[in-house]
């Protein structure tokens, strides 16, 4: 069974705010997208990668893996305009033969060999999707303008990260009609495909501002 990997790193970075998009931007030494594409790259579970890159930076993002030696990095396409785009497009990339496909932000850059496993592991049990989760510390409402609608029972809550992994088969079916959702589970739920959640990891915390940047980069 061979197992490939998509790299969504095709944002701006608008809430990072810096000069380049979020996935160039300095975390330690390298690019935040080295850190993903090394870390997939040295996994045993997976076969080959293909990065969604921000237009323009699908060169950039050749050579960098060029620089890792990431061997298993087989294209790095142009992202769109949605993560669901983007990941369409890396999809295309990714061979017939793949019978399993992780999706991954480049934005999560901390990535333990652990997860992948998790995530993997109930695919052979009847899964179309796998997702970490992480139980919600606070409690969370639902509101309309500034009144509370609803507060939602908290133990039926959870956040969940990347990486996702799914059936390449149901994943490109799902995301085929178009549209966008802010994960890729939330498409294949749409479609009718059955998710289920593994533990997460703190240390998968999506970097979306400096600071979580400069936090991210005390755990390298
Ligand atoms: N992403 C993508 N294509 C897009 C938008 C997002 O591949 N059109 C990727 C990002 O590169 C990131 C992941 O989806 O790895 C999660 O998105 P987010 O954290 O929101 O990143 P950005 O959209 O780049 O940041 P911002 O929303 O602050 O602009
Ligand atoms: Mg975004």
């Amino acid at each position: 069974m061979s197992v490939w990997a998509v790299i969504a790193a095709a944002g701006s970075g608008d809430r990072l705010g810096a000069d380049r998009p979020k996935a160039f931007a300095r975390l330690g030494e390298l690019p935040l997208l080295a850190e993903s594409v090394s870390r997939l790259d040295a996994s045993r579970w997976i076969d080959g990668i293909v990065v969604a890159a921000p237009p323009g930076w699908e060169e950039p993002a050749i050579l960098l893996a060029e620089e890792l030696g990431a061997g298993k990095v087989s294209a790095c396409v142009a992202g769109g305009a949605s993560r669901a785009a983007s990941v369409r497009a890396a999809l295309a990339e990714v061979p017939a033969d793949a019978a399993v496909v992780l999706v991954h932000d480049a934005a999560r850059p901390i990535l333990a060999e652990a997860v992948i496993e998790r995530v993997l592991d109930p695919l052979s049990e009847g899964w179309d999707g796998v997702v970490p989760a992480l139980p919600v510390a606070d409690t969370v409402k639902r509101v309309r303008g500034d009144e509370v609608v609803e507060t939602l029972e908290r133990d039926e809550l959870v956040t969940v990260q990347t990486p996702q992994a799914f059936l390449t088969d149901v994943l490109r079916r799902a995301l085929a009609p178009g549209g966008d959702a802010s994960d890729c589970a939330a498409v294949v739920e749409r479609a009718g495909g059955r998710v289920r959640i593994v533990e997460g990891d703190p240390r998968l915390l999506k970097v979306t501002s400096a600071a979580d940047l400069e936090l991210v980069a005390t755990w390298l």
